[in-house]
């Protein structure tokens, strides 16, 4: 494995484009390998088995590519997951323990809101990761099915009535838990963050895990003296498993601004 393989990010669909948006602001010399599963999007809703299985699926595709790292970028893999690594012979994190880290340090009453898909909910994964770091914490959780689905279909304008009113019904719960901070447990959740602000208040603070698993990926290549070589300049490459063009048209959502890079779409069994 050589410093200037790419770092691999993976995810059911566009959502993990998040992370890959603060690598590129935080490591602008590394090239990154990213893989979207949007052909079989939303994991979020399927079986521990079958997500297990996805995600297997989805690292034995970007073991294929000359990469140092994986970050499995999707909310869903990384509670199923919860602290296993899916590979042993080099740096991995999921979203879990970044995500997990950055609350605890943002707390100030211990009181923790978890939002994400059922499969993330239902594995309880954030919040035995959160009380591993702050015993005392009171977690909340909540799954939010519909998030995904506005997101996906462009409803995430902040005065979108339709979002603010499934936003209203999935935190109004965890506002009246009195919760200072809360983890935007799923890929697309940040897409709606002035939603989520808005309802949840001044007073809470929100992390996004894509972003935290970016950086904890920055501090991991930088202490393994990992980092590509200075003056080198960062390229992306995309890999997804629907067609190029749907992904090119929805990406920008997650981004912010057009793909910059190449993107092919691909059979996993390739
Ligand atoms: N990427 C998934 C997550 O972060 C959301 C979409 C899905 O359900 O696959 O949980």
């Amino acid at each position: 494995m050589n410093n200037n393989y790419a770092i691999g990010v993976f995810d059911s669909g566009m959502g993990g484009l998040t992370s890959v948006k603060e690598l590129n602001e935080l490591l602008p010399g590394e090239d990154i390998i990213y893989f979207g599963d949007t052909a079989r999007i939303p994991y979020g809703s399927r079986s521990r088995e079958t997500v297990l299985r996805y995600a297997r699926e989805d690292v034995a595709f970007l073991l294929k590519h000359k990469i140092k790292m994986i970050i499995a970028a999707c909310g869903t893999v990384s509670s199923v997951i919860g602290s296993e690594p899916l590979v042993d012979n080099m740096p991995f994190t999921g979203v879990l323990l970044p995500a997990a880290q950055a609350a605890c340090a943002a707390t100030k009453t211990g009181k923790i809101g978890v939002i994400g898909t059922p499969a993330t909910i239902r594995s309880g994964s954030f919040g035995k990761a959160i009380k591993a770091i702050m015993p005392h914490a009171k977690v909340i959780g909540n799954a939010c099915p519909l998030f995904v689905h506005l997101v996906e279909n462009g409803y995430t304008a902040r005065d979108c009535q339709i979002t603010r009113l499934a936003a209203e019904e999935y935190l109004t719960p965890i506002k009246a838990e009195g919760v200072d901070t809360l983890i935007l447990g799923c890929t697309h959740y940040p897409v709606i963050k002035d939603i989520i602000a808005d309802i949840m208040g001044e007073g809470v603070k929100l992390i996004s895990p894509g972003a935290e698993a970016a950086k904890y990926a920055q501090s991991c290549l930088m202490s393994a003296d990992m980092l590509n070589e200075e003056g080198h300049v960062g390229k992306n490459t995309f890999y997804v498993s629907d067609s190029r063009e749907l992904f090119e048209e929805n990406a920008k959502h997650f981004l912010e601004h057009p793909v910059s890079g190449e993107v092919f779409s691909c059979n996993l069994g390739e």
